[in-house]
């Protein structure tokens, strides 16, 4: 039986994290959105525990973007700074 996340940990998702759930997130492993939302909700806190879990994220590897962007959105910590890229300016004299 399913179990839906709590209404107030989808708050935390952006809205197009919150589309789809019930579509395969993990397609490797036949893994819906739902259900990886439910284990990091339910205190899977890092990729490893994401996959020990669901199995999410355990075959070539190509939804674990997704998945760490599911566990920084539903984390109690605050999301990840991003750093500024430096704009080079062309030296005019080289
Ligand atoms: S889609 Fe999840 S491991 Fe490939």
């Amino acid at each position: 039986m399913k179990t839906d996340p709590e209404p107030s940990h989808l708050d935390k998702l952006p809205s197009n994290l919150k589309q789809d759930l019930d579509k395969n997130l993990c397609t490797c492993m036949d893994v819906p959105k739902r259900n990886i939302i439910d284990a990091i909700v339910k205190g899977a806190k890092t990729l490893d525990e994401v996959k020990k879990e669901t199995y999410a994220a355990t075959g070539a590897g190509c939804c674990i973007q997704q998945v760490e962007r599911l566990i920084e959105c539903l984390s109690e910590s605050p999301p990840r700074k991003r750093r500024k890229r430096k704009n080079k300016v062309a030296n005019p004299d080289s």
